[in-house]
């Protein structure tokens, strides 16, 4: 297997508690950040700004702010759990339901959780993590005629994996926090970190080294399921 393939398919989000005071060497962070600036992007926008939080002070003030699970969330995310093995192995997409609290898993209590369940501090996702990526984009870089600004958000995309990639290559794990793109925590947070309008937060990473085993089921469609040869429908070369 080529080297590329292999980094891909082994890239994957980890979601176990990093270790705190094994920082992310200055070195690597550069390489993650070298990875960023080499980046496509529609029209060449480098439509993004990156904020690296590694003061413990910093992390905290972050670690504190309150988010608060939405009905819709919670609905949706119930709509692609699997409830066990064998049925995530079948549908090969979605997540474990397992993965998440049991109350989650409970169609009947989602608006009851919704309602009333305490917002929970970002500690509980940054999970010791030593450094955070807080991925910025300006709304104003839009590329021409890009509607809704689409080209923009895959173009933050290409971040995302380019920097995954690298950390992956530099034995650093990952994990997505789609959380801080949430309106209430976005502005927050970006207000600890002096962001400008009309700067906008497009998701954070966590990076750093795990304390417990990262290992869990990961699947994937076939490439007969999504691939289509010269006509939508046809199945195979
Ligand atoms: C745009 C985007 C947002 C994501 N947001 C989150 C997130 O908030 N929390 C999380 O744990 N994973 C997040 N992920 C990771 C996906 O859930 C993950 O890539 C998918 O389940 C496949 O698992 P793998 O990364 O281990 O291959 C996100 C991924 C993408 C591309």
């Amino acid at each position: 297997m080529s080297d590329i393939l292999k980094i891909i398919q082994e890239r994957q989000s980890d979601r176990v508690p990093f270790n705190p005071i094994n920082p992310i060497a200055k070195e690597d962070l550069k390489q993650i950040l070298e990875a960023a600036r080499w980046t496509p992007t529609a029209h060449n926008m480098q439509n993004f700004d990156i904020i690296v939080v590694d003061e413990k002070e910093v992390l905290e003030k972050i670690g504190n702010v309150k988010s608060h699970i939405s009905e819709v969330f919670l609905r949706e995310n119930y709509e692609q759990l699997s409830f066990s093995k064998e049925e995530l192995l079948k549908k090969k997409t979605g997540i474990l339901g397992a993965m998440f609290p049991p109350s989650w898993r409970d169609p009947s209590k989602i608006a009851e959780i919704a309602r009333e369940s305490t917002p929970m501090p970002l500690t509980q996702s940054i999970r010791g993590s030593p450094t955070l990526l807080i991925v910025l984009y300006d709304p104003r870089k839009r590329a021409p005629a890009s509607e809704g600004d689409i080209l923009g958000f895959m173009s933050l995309g290409c971040v995302m994996e380019n920097m995954w990639l690298m950390a992956l290559s530099l034995g650093i794990s990952l994990q997505i926090l789609s959380v801080f793109a949430a309106p209430p925590v976005e502005k927050q947070v970006k207000q600890i970190l002096n962001v400008p309008e009309p700067l906008k937060i497009a998701y954070a990473c966590r990076l750093g080294y795990p304390t417990a085993s990262n290992k869990y089921l990961r699947v994937r469609r076939g490439i007969e399921d999504f691939a289509h040869y010269n006509k939508f429908g046809n199945k195979g070369i």
